[in-house]
C-alpha cells in the first residue's frame, strides 16, 4: 500500500544528494505495492513537484536540479480514492502551491471536508481523499500564518486511519501525523528519515524513533542541526531512539532473479532464526493459552492459513481447542469477545489494518491480547499485551513465503510448550530445517518442469484433509497471488459437495498427501477427481498410480509434515508466475502491508 518518505538534511556542507537518496528510498518501498509515485521538494522559495503513473524502476535520475534542496517529501500511491492517474498521484497541493502532502491510509470524512473548502474558494483537481489536507492546513494557515499551528489545527479535523507528512515553501521543516497508519524516523547522520517503513532507509541508519497513534511529529532546522519534538494531544512526549535489527542486505537480491526465489531458499536459514525463542518466556504463553477460557486467532491471507494449521496443532498437541476468525470479519464478533478471551493475532508486518481494528474492539471488551509478528516494533507488536517474534528478517517479495514458515514454526514450539516439549520440538524442527534444504534443491528442476506442463490452464484445485487443509488454501492463494490463475484450495472431503463439478479433462488438481493419518481417505479423493480426467499433482512422499506428476516431499514425523509441504507448493507457483512471463515479486493489484480497511 502507499508508502511515504521524506528526508530533512542536517547539514549544508555534508548533505546528502537528495534526489537520489528518495528515489532510491521510494524504491525500496515498491515492494509494498503501488501504482504511481511523486516526490516534491522545497527549493528557491517554491515547491517542486514530480509525479507518474507506473514504474519508478525506470526512472534513473530525476535531473530537477533539486539534489541541493534540503528538504523532500516522496510517495508510492496504491490507489483507493480515484483512479491511476498522475494527477491523483501525490504529492498533493493547495491553491497557491506553497504545501505540498504525502498520505497513507483514507480520509474518512474527506466528502465533507471538500465541500466545505469549495464553498471557501479553494478548487481541487484530482479525484483523492488526499487533497483535501493541503487544502485545509491552507485554510487554517491563512488564520494564523504559521505553518505548524496550521499544520495542528487541521489534522485535529481529519477522521479516519491515516499517516501525514507535510511541508510549505517557508517553512524549514517537515510535519507529520500518525493516526492508524504507520510512521516512522530514522536518524542518521546527516538528517532525518520519515517513512512508512524502515526498509526505505535501512543503508542510512539503524537508528530510529516510532510514532504512536495521534502523535504529531515537527523536525525542524536550526542554525546547523535539527530538531525534533513531538507530541500527542498538545503534550510535548518524549520517544526513544530504538535501533532496528534487521541489515540493508536482507532486503536485497542477492544476485537472485527475484525476491521470491530468494525468500524461498533461505527457509533453512530462517527456520533456525524462528527457532530462536527463550524458553521460559514460550512456556507462560503456552500456559495462558492453556488457562483462557476461550482462544480466537484472527488474521488475513498467508498468515490466516497459518493460524488455521496452528489450531490443528494446539488440537493434536495438546488438545486445546480454539477458533480462527479472519480479521476482516473479527469485529463482528465481537458480542461474544471478553474478559475471558485470548486473542492471538498473526501477522508478518504488524500492520494490517484488518487485523489492528479487530484487536482494537477486543482490547475495549477485555480481551488480552498476544501477537505473533515479524516486524518489530510494528503498531501490532506495540498493542499487545505479548509478543513473540517470527525472526524471518525483512520479506519483500509481496507473497509471504519464509514469514508463513516461520509463522508455522513459532505456532509449533507453542503447541509442544503446551505438554511440556519445548525443546524436543526445536531439536526436531532444527534437523527438518536441513531435510528442506536438501528437499529444495533436489526438487527445483521437477517442479519447474510441471509448472512448464500447467502453466497455462486456467483453473487449479488444491486438496488436503486435517492439517493439510490449510496447506491446500496456502498453495492455492499462492498460485492465484503470483500467477493470476483462480486457484482453490479446499478440504478433500468438500469437493464432491459442489466444486467436483467444475472438473474436466486436464484440470489439475493438486493433492497434499504425505502418508499421514489424512494419506488414504485423501487417495479416495484424488481419485474421484481422477475418474473426471484430472490431472492429478501429488505432493506425497509415498507414490502412487492415481498421480499423473509427483512433487516429492521428504519423509519425517507426521506432525511436521506442514514444515517440509510448503516450499515445493511455493515453488510451483513461483514457476508457473516465470512461465507465464509475470514478476512473482510484485504482482497486479497486490500490496505487501495492507494498511487501509
Ligand atoms: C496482504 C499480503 C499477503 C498477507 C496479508 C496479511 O494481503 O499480500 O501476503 O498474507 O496481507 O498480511 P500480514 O502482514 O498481516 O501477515
Amino acid at each position: 500500500m502507499c508508502g511515504i518518505v521524506a528526508y530533512i538534511s542536517r547539514d549544508l556542507e555534508k548533505r546528502d544528494k537528495i534526489e537520489d537518496m528518495l528515489i532510491s528510498s521510494l524504491r525500496r518501498l515498491t515492494y509494498r505495492g503501488y501504482d504511481s509515485w511523486g516526490i516534491g521538494f522545497k527549493g528557491n522559495n517554491k515547491i517542486h513537484i514530480i509525479k507518474n503513473v507506473g514504474d519508478i524502476e525506470n526512472v534513473n535520475k530525476l535531473n530537477l536540479g533539486f539534489e541541493n534542496s534540503l528538504i523532500g517529501i516522496a510517495h508510492t500511491r496504491w490507489a483507493t480514492h480515484g483512479g491511476v492517474t498522475k494527477i491523483n498521484a501525490h504529492p498533493h497541493l493547495c491553491c497557491k502551491k506553497e504545501i505540498a502532502v504525502v498520505h497513507n491510509g483514507i480520509i474518512e470524512n474527506y466528502k465533507e471536508l471538500k465541500e466545505e473548502l469549495i464553498k471557501n474558494g479553494h478548487s481541487f483537481i484530482s479525484e483523492t481523499d488526499t487533497e483535501v489536507i493541503p487544502h485545509l492546513i491552507e485554510e487554517k494557515y491563512k488564520l494564523c500564518n504559521n505553518f505548524e499551528i496550521a499544520f495542528k489545527e487541521a489534522i485535529k479535523e481529519l477522521k479516519g486511519s491515516f499517516a501525514i507528512v507535510a511541508i510549505h515553501k517557508d517553512f524549514d521543516g517537515i510535519a507529520c501525523y500518525r493516526n492508524g497508519a504507520p510512521l516512522v524516523i530514522g536518524i542518521s547522520s546527516n538528517g532525518y528519515f520519515v517513512s512508512s517503513d524502515v526498509v526505505a532507509f535501512l543503508n542510512y541508519t539503524k537508528k530510529a524513533i516510532y510514532l504512536d497513534d495521534e502523535e504529531v511529529a515537527i523536525l525542524k532546522r536550526n542554525e546547523r542541526d535539527i530538531e525534533l519534538k513531538i507530541w500527542k494531544n498538545e503534550k510535548e512526549v518524549k520517544k526513544e531512539i530504538k535501533e532496528i535489527s534487521w541489515n540493508f542486505e536482507e532486503a536485497t537480491k542477492l544476485g537472485y532473479k527475484h525476491f521470491m526465489i530468494k525468500e524461498i531458499i533461505e527457509q533453512p536459514e530462517s527456520i533456525r532464526n524462528a527457532l530462536m525463542q527463550n524458553e521460559k518466556e514460550m512456556l507462560e504463553v503456552a500456559m495462558e493459552i492453556l488457562r483462557a477460557k476461550q482462544v480466537i486467532f484472527t488474521a488475513c491471507g498467508t498468515s490466516r492459513y497459518a493460524a488455521i494449521i496452528g489450531r490443528y496443532l494446539f488440537s493434536k498437541v495438546a488438545r486445546k481447542f480454539c477458533d480462527v476468525i479472519m480479521a476482516s470479519e473479527f469485529h463482528y464478533f465481537s458480542d461474544s469477545v471478553d474478559k475471558d478471551t485470548l486473542v492471538i493475532a498473526v501477522s508478518q508486518s504488524g500492520e494490517t489494518a484488518d487485523v489492528l481494528f479487530g484487536i482494537k474492539k477486543a482490547k475495549e471488551n477485555g480481551a488480552k491480547i498476544f501477537s505473533i509478528v515479524n516486524v518489530m516494533n510494528s503498531t501490532l507488536a506495540r498493542l499487545s499485551d505479548k509478543v513473540i517474534y517470527t525472526n524471518a528478517g525483512p520479506e519483500i517479495c509481496v507473497a509471504a513465503t519464509k514469514s508463513f514458515t516461520n509463522q508455522l514454526v513459532v505456532l509449533y514450539l507453542l503447541a509442544y510448550s503446551m505438554v511440556n516439549k519445548f525443546e524436543e520440538a526445536r531439536s526436531n524442527i532444527r534437523k527438518i530445517a536441513e531435510i528442506i534444504k536438501k528437499s529444495i534443491e533436489e526438487n527445483n528442476k521437477n517442479i519447474e518442469e510441471i509448472a512448464r506442463k500447467v502453466k497455462d490452464k486456467d483453473h487449479f484445485y488444491y486438496i488436503g484433509r486435517g492439517i493439510n487443509f490449510a496447506m491446500a488454501n496456502e498453495g492455492a492463494l499462492k498460485l492465484k497471488e503470483i500467477s493470476y490463475i483462480h486457484a482453490e484450495g479446499m478440504p478433500a472431503g468438500e469437493l464432491k459437495h459442489g466444486t467436483i463439478a467444475l472438473i474436466e479433462k486436464n484440470t489439475p488438481v493438486v493433492v497434499i498427501a504425505p502418508k499421514d493419518y489424512t494419506y488414504y481417505e485423501t487417495l479416495s479423493n484424488a481419485m474421484e477427481t481422477k475418474a473426471r480426467g484430472a490431472f492429478v499433482i501429488g505432493v506425497t512422499d509415498y507414490a502412487h498410480d492415481v498421480f499423473d506428476a509427483i512433487i516429492e516431499i521428504p519423509k519425517v514425523e507426521e506432525i511436521f509434515y506442514p514444515l517440509v509441504t510448503i516450499a515445493p507448493l511455493q515453488l510451483l507457483s513461483y514457476y508457473v508466475a516465470v512461465e507465464r512471463g509475470l514478476n512473482p515479486d510484485k504482482p497486479r493489484n497486490l500490496a505487501k502491508s495492507v494498511t487501509v480497511k
